[in-house]
């Protein structure tokens, strides 16, 4: 069975049973040593099969993640609501707990076959804390998952997608890494569970389709009713058929607005990636901005975004590199991701220029 599979099957249970929040995790105990003892999952541990109250979500745009799959769940306290904002993520109670579980294909020819899981990261919602991240690593038998503070490195062999034997390495962040995503101002933050990224038409994380905003409220996530879902702030799918830009600039929320916006840990670079404002300054995207920092960092180039060139463009540049020192995002290994260079090749490429003027 695939960790997909059973996380669509696994629905139904989830929201016929009406949700009210009932993960056994006693707050006192968490981090828990393995991930069985919250009681998330029924049945075999790595079928990802929710038990009654943990809601599967999906994102209309995830972070790419070196082909890694992801199934999301969110589970309230017994009795707890999350208050609903309509400008970003919404308030929850202490004992919250969010779930991301990391897996891989087995076979890159079979896309949602055979998977292994690899990591369950959590943030949870502590009193007078705010958000802790913990993260499980699952052993090879795929029986349990082991609370790891200290990180580690992992070696994921596959089937790739000409049926070769293959190989690539998974890092586990230690768990002070997470906040170089998930804080901000130095708060740690949720990222992907936010009002426009699940405020979509599509596949949802039960494996219906509908609108996943709807979906959440109907399992009984919100304290109260929701505005009409097409009045609220939604991202395109990056991948799906909406205008270019508005997929573009989806894929730079997601993959690097969570250090690149103000308080995040690119600040200093003066970029801002997120996707709220529909008409932002063009040089908060890069548009004609010339880097903080010469170097190698540039490819020569002169400015992050020169509209109509790609080429001529640090964004790509940087995107399209392996080099430790200037890919970006800056992280300790990645994949280049060859469809999103390729959205932001396409958008940069249907920019009104030509080029930055000159003096
Ligand atoms: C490279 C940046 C990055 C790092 C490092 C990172 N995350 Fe995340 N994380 C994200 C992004 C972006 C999302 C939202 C998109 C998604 O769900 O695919 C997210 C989503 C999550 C979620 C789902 C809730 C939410 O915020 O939407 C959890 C839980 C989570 N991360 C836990 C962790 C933990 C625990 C660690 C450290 C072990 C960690 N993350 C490290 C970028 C990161
Ligand atoms: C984990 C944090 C992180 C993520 C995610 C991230 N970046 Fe960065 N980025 C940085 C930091 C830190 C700098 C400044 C230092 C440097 O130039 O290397 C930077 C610098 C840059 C610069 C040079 C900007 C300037 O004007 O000086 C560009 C362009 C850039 N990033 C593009 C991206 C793009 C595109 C993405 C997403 C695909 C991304 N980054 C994701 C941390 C990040």
């Amino acid at each position: 069975m695939t960790a997909r599979a059973q996380v669509a099957g696994g629905v139904f249970a989830a929201l016929l049973t009406g949700c009210s929040g009932s993960s056994p995790a006693d707050p006192g105990e968490i981090p828990y040593d393995r991930l069985s003892d919250y009681g998330f999952f029924v049945g075999p541990l790595s079928d990802l099969e929710p038990a009654q109250g943990v809601v599967p979500y999906r994102v209309v745009s995830p972070l790419w993640a070196d082909f890694a799959g992801k199934a999301r769940f969110l589970v309230l306290p017994e009795g707890g609501r999350a208050t609903f904002d309509a400008a970003e993520t919404w308030s929850f109670p202490s004992g919250t707990i969010v779930v991301k579980n990391f897996f891989f294909d087995v076979d890159r020819r079979d896309e949602g076959g055979k998977a292994r899981i690899v990591e369950t990261r959590l943030l949870v919602r502590e009193a007078g804390e705010g958000w802790v991240p913990y993260t499980y690593v699952w052993d090879e038998d795929q029986t349990e998952a082991y609370f790891h503070a200290a990180g580690d490195r992992l070696t994921i062999a596959y089937i790739d997608a000409q049926g070769n034997d293959a190989e690539q390495e998974y890092i586990v962040p230690n768990t002070d890494e997470c906040d170089s995503c998930h804080a901000r101002d130095d708060r740690t933050r949720l990222l992907g569970l936010a009002t426009p990224q699940v405020n979509f038409e599509g596949l949802l994380g039960d494996g219906t389709t509908g609108n996943q905003l709807e979906r959440l409220a109907d399992a009984g996530v919100f304290d109260g009713p929701l505005p009409p879902v097409q009045d609220l702030p939604r991202f395109s799918d990056p991948f799906g058929p909406d205008p270019l830009e508005a997929r573009a600039r989806s894929y730079l929320h997601a993959n690097c607005s969570h250090c690149h916006r103000p308080g995040g840990d690119a600040a200093q670079a003066g970029l801002d990636f997120t996707a709220f404002d529909p008409d932002p300054l063009p040089a908060k995207l890069g548009v004609c901005k010339e880097p903080a920092a010469a170097g190698p960092g540039t490819g020569g180039r002169e400015y992050d975004v020169v509209p109509g060139a790609p080429d001529e463009s640090i964004l790509v540049y940087r995107m399209e590199s392996t080099d430790p020192e200037i890919r970006m995002p800056e992280l300790p290994i990645r994949i280049p991701h060859a469809e999103g260079v390729a959205l932001v090749r396409a958008w940069i490429a249907g920019l009104d220029g030509p080029g930055c003027g000159g003096p």
